[in-house]
């Protein structure tokens, strides 16, 4: 069974040939509408806007009917074993897609399901969020040759996490900068594969001539408790704004995996600056890269 969890098992080739599927369906809607009779549950653990949409539309385009459950409206919610769950559910789904606070759920999901499991974003990682990154990524610069991305904020993102075993695969060079004490451990690096990675607490050093920068909330769900901290460990340092940018190559463009909260990760000028910022472009790419992801595990995943 092929599940998609973290992407760490997925070759290059595999991941390159998701991006140009989605590419495919973005310039030609009608040649993924179908009709096939299969269901995928969406199990939310935490709140979705982008996620919970692109999920459910791509999936009712390629004929998949979504069916979005809260977790806490289900027994789970009242302590029902996960792996219980996982067993029951896939009995009547052809894939089950959760986002929840800790990772490991997702892997007994994936150990008691019969059907593919889709992580929809957990502490650890977002990987639909990365391969549509990628996608925007391809689309702008037309390719990844002497693409670098400069990552500013939390270095232990569970975007950023995504975003690392893409780059790795792909060979894009990827310069995170982080106050030390978010720095990725040594040991977290090698468990992802990740090989080639500049860390640096200096976030010029991070932007300079990079032709991508990237943030992410300085506080992600489930750390809400940790925000007076982690607003005094990230700012005013590592916000991305008008200052920041001017190091970065000319053509640069800014990405964000969104929500936003503005004037703390970013700026208002920086966000909407249409000369470089690609937000919405990698939102909508959501979409896409979801159909390639839903066809792939519930079409060729026999
Ligand atoms: N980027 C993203 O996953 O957004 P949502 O939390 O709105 O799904
Ligand atoms: N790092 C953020 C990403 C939201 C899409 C969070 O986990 O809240």
């Amino acid at each position: 069974m092929v599940h998609f969890l973290t992407l760490k098992d997925y070759s290059r080739e595999e991941i390159l040939s998701l991006i140009s599927k989605a590419i495919k369906y973005k310039r030609t809607p009608q040649s993924s509408i179908s009709f096939s009779g299969k269901s995928i549950a969406l199990i939310f653990e935490k709140p979705s806007t982008r996620t919970r949409a692109s999920m459910a539309v791509a999936a009712y385009q390629i004929g998949v009917f979504p069916i979005t459950y809260n977790w806490s409206e289900l027994q789970l919610g009242r302590g029902e074993p996960i792996k219980d769950t996982a067993r029951v559910l896939s009995r009547y789904h052809d894939a089950i897609a959760a986002r929840v606070y800790f990772h490991n759920v997702l892997e007994e999901l994936a150990e008691y399901a019969s059907v593919p499991v889709i992580n929809m974003l957990s502490n650890l990682f977002h990987p639909l969020q990365a391969l549509a990154d990628f996608m925007t990524i391809f689309e702008k610069f037309g390719g990844f040759k002497d693409v670098k991305i400069a990552f500013v904020g939390d270095g232990r993102d569970n975007v950023l996490n995504s975003l690392l075993i893409i780059a790795n695969k792909l060979g894009v060079e990827i310069r995170i900068a982080s106050p030390r004490e978010y720095w990725p451990t040594e040991n977290f690096l090698n468990e992802i594969g990740c090989r080639a990675v500049t860390i640096t607490e200096d976030p010029i050093e991070a932007i300079d001539g990079a032709n991508v920068i990237y943030t992410d909330v300085f506080v992600s769900m489930g750390q809400e408790s940790e925000r007076e901290k982690r607003l005094k460990d990230f700012l005013p340092s590592y916000q991305v704004n008008d200052r920041l940018v001017r190091f970065a190559d000319q053509n640069f463009i800014f990405m964000h995996c969104l929500p936003a909260k503005r004037n703390e990760e970013v700026t208002d000028s920086v966000i909407e600056d249409v000369q470089h910022s690609v937000v919405w472009d990698q939102a909508e790419n959501r979409l896409y890269t979801a159909k390639a992801v839903l066809s792939k595990l519930i079409y060729e995943n026999i």
